[in-house]
């Protein structure tokens, strides 16, 4: 559905819950890419959101991949679940497990992307070795834990750092960005060198409504 390279995904944590399947039938209709899906233990980040049984209930509802944030401490026994959840790519934190790419590889033997992502403290130099390994990175670019927060422009000097590393490689790893992204800061991430725009109280929670969030977000990337 994209009209450009740039993928936009909907952060279902500032989603209506009452209406769950109304809003995500809207962003699918509205032109969004993938699904973003927060999930937190309440230890890694000061939150509790959700777990694999609501995945499975997304996964009803769109045919939209799903793109599932873990932030939890130790992920790898929880790997499963969501697999079989229908989660299409996991993000693990480099900062919740010293085994990181044992559970990379992990991921991948279950046939789904792995994708790697870093708090907005934490040095952009702890991804290297694991970047031939991924399918995607992610720069938070808020202290995870909560959807509404303002943008760190931190995370775009953060996301340039990064872009250099993964051409280095000559990877095809997605870059995504997220925490605090509109169509005023989605331009400033794209030019850094993000593809990946996730977005929660900016579509869900816009006073304009669903579809036109996404397009005003589309446009600002065009
Ligand atoms: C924060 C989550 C984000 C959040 C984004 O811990 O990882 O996905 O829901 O929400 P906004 O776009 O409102 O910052
Ligand atoms: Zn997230």
């Amino acid at each position: 559905m994209s009209g450009n390279n740039f993928l936009i995904a909907p952060s279902i944590l500032s989603a209506d819950f009452l209406h769950l399947a109304d809003q995500i039938r809207l962003v699918e209709e509205s032109g969004a890419d993938w699904l973003h899906l927060d999930v937190m233990d309440g230890h890694f980040v000061p939150n509790l959101s959700l777990g694999p049984a609501f995945v499975a209930a997304c996964q009803r509802a769109t045919s939209l991949p799903l793109d599932v944030h873990l932030m939890v401490l130790d992920p790898e026994p929880l790997l499963e679940a969501f697999a079989d959840a229908g989660a299409d790519h996991l993000t693990i934190h480099v900062e919740a497990t010293n085994q990181v790419a044992q559970i990379l590889d992990h991921i991948h033997r279950l046939g789904l992307k792995a994708g790697i992502t870093l708090k907005p403290a934490t040095s952009v130099s702890s991804l290297a070795t694991f970047l031939p390994d991924v399918d995607g990175v992610l720069v938070m670019s808020v202290d995870p834990g909560f959807s509404g927060q303002v943008f760190l422009s931190g995370a775009i000097e953060r996301i340039s750092d990064v872009r250099h590393a993964l051409d280095e490689l000559k990877s095809n790893a997605w870059l995504a960005v997220d925490g605090g992204i509109n169509a005023h800061t989605a331009p400033l991430v794209k030019e850094a060198g993000a593809n990946v725009f996730i977005s929660g109280s900016a579509i869900f929670k816009n006073p304009n409504g669903i579809p036109a969030a996404i397009k005003a977000l589309r446009t600002s990337l065009a």
